[in-house]
């Protein structure tokens, strides 16, 4: 086991350097203060790995992903979403038994309870889908309370699981048909993605047949989205599950880290700035440069990432899905052609490429969906639907460990040093 040593005051200390699988290397500071008195500080944690874990693989330098070793690129073109959620959750591609299993499971818990249907109603026509979906999914835990505590012994983790796929697609669908005023619809004898579609689009008087093209991208998108190593969301579900709480509730948890702009909500924001350029009129060049400035606040949404100093292999996959569906289903957006512009003016400019900035996973997820049909204010949910795989996939990883462990980062304290009370009679 090589090690690092730590020098100071006089003092030096050695700590193992632990190896994964990729060869990529850590310092392991388990008894850094226990040792030293020390901790250390990394604000965003951009240094700092919270776990080990073997669920995907991420090489920002080269642009690799892998969900359980399979690159995402294979499971792009071969697999279908819910078998890579059945790779990311138990760790190997399903068999035919395993496979049908799954598929039966998630039939039977495609509904939803007929009570939790009111309270869709309980909440303002135009609330935000991820408040609605973040909300239901702790509503549907407690629809089943055997699912509320893992140390339970009744709790079944394979149709809990099944349960918070199965209904995620569900309740978003719910959410969409009670913002438009229409009924929800009940899923039919459709494959996941399709019944998605079907939920989303169908009405009592009219059928919508899902065409299989937009299924295929529909499950192409869900596949890219279903996981990415310790990214904000991920990281929250796995500081809510190492307290003991729940499966749902620490899920529901990754769906309000996931709306923030910087995060999932920036697949919405890509095509607001998208459209704010297109009717404004303003061009690239000059949109680049009002970015550029530092005041502006302003951020080339969809791209950058804490990661990724090179392309995101997932934004590359849905940049050709975008040219395909759009030919497919015969559609010219104007939005593609604008982010087209923005990309290659930005490889070019120096700004972004001292600072590695390529589009991420968020670029032109959008455009897709537009495609799809799928309004905007649903965009971020539609992410949300993609990494519930892996959220519950890193449920699964720290409930399985043999010990689990809370976590409960230090800080370095910057306020006040010790001063007494004032009564209020005394103060100024
Ligand atoms: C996702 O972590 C994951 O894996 C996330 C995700 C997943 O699958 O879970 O991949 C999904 O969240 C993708 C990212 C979606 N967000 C956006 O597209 C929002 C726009 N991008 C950024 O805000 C930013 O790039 C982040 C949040 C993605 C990453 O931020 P970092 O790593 O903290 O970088 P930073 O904010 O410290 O920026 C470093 C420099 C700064 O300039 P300087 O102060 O050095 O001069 O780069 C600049 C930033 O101003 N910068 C940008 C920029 N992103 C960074 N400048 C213009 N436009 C941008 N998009």
């Amino acid at each position: 086991m090589s090690t690092a040593r730590l020098e100071y005051n006089g003092n030096s200390w050695e700590f193992p350097v632990i190896e994964g699988s990729e060869k990529e290397l850590g310092i392991d500071i388990s008894d850094l203060r226990s040792k030293t008195g020390l901790i250390t500080l990394d604000e965003g944690y951009g240094n700092t790995g919270s776990c080990r874990s073997a669920i995907s693989y991420i090489d920002g330098d080269q642009g690799i992903l892998r969900y359980r070793g399979i690159p995402i690129e294979q499971l792009a073109e071969q697999s279908n979403f819910m078998e890579t959620a059945w790779l990311l959750i138990y760790g190997w591609l399903p068999n035919e038994e395993e496979r049908k299993g799954f598929s039966e499971l998630l039939t039977k818990h495609q509904m939803i309870h007929e009570s939790m249907r009111s309270h869709f109603q309980g909440f303002p026509n135009n609330a935000p889908p991820m408040a609605i979906l973040s909300a239901m999914i702790n509503a549907l835990g407690c629809f089943s309370p055997e699912v509320l505590g893992y140390e339970e012994g009744e709790f079944n983790f394979e149709e809990s699981a099944a349960r918070l796929l199965s209904q995620v697609r569900s309740i978003a669908a719910a959410t969409y048909k009670m913002s438009i005023g229409q009924p929800m619809m009940y899923p039919r004898e459709f494959k996941y993605c399709e019944n998605f579609l079907h939920m989303m689009f169908s009405v009592p008087h009219g059928r919508y047949t899902p065409d299989p093209d937009v299924a295929r991208a529909l499950n192409q998108f869900m596949i890219l989205h279903a996981d990415h190593e310790q990214n904000c969301s991920t990281s929250t579900v796995r500081m809510v599950a190492s307290s003991g709480a729940n499966m749902f509730a620490s899920c529901a948890a990754g769906v309000c880290s996931l709306w923030g702009p910087l995060h999932g909500g920036a697949n919405m924001a890509v095509i607001q700035m998208l459209e704010e350029i297109r009717t404004s009129g303003i061009c690239a060049k000059d949109y680049m440069e009002k970015v550029k400035q530092k005041d502006s606040k302003l951020r080339l949404m969809g791209f950058g990432h804490r990661v990724y100093r090179n392309f995101d292999p997932r934004s590359r996959i849905l940049q050709k899905t975008a040219d395909v569906i759009l030919a497919k289903l015969n559609i010219s957006d104007p939005l593609l052609d604008i982010a087209r512009h923005l990309e290659e003016v930005a490889l070019k400019d120096s700004y972004f490429i001292d600072r590695k900035l390529y589009p991420n996973v968020d670029f032109y997820s959008g455009i897709i969906l537009r495609a799809m049909g799928i309004p905007l204010n649903m965009f971020t949910v539609m992410f949300a639907i993609g990494r519930m795989p892996g959220w519950i996939a890193n449920y699964k990883e720290i409930h399985d460990a043999t010990r689990l462990k809370i976590s409960r980062p230090r800080q370095i304290y910057t306020g006040e040093t010790k001063r007494d009370y004032v009564p209020r009679e005394e103060r100024g």
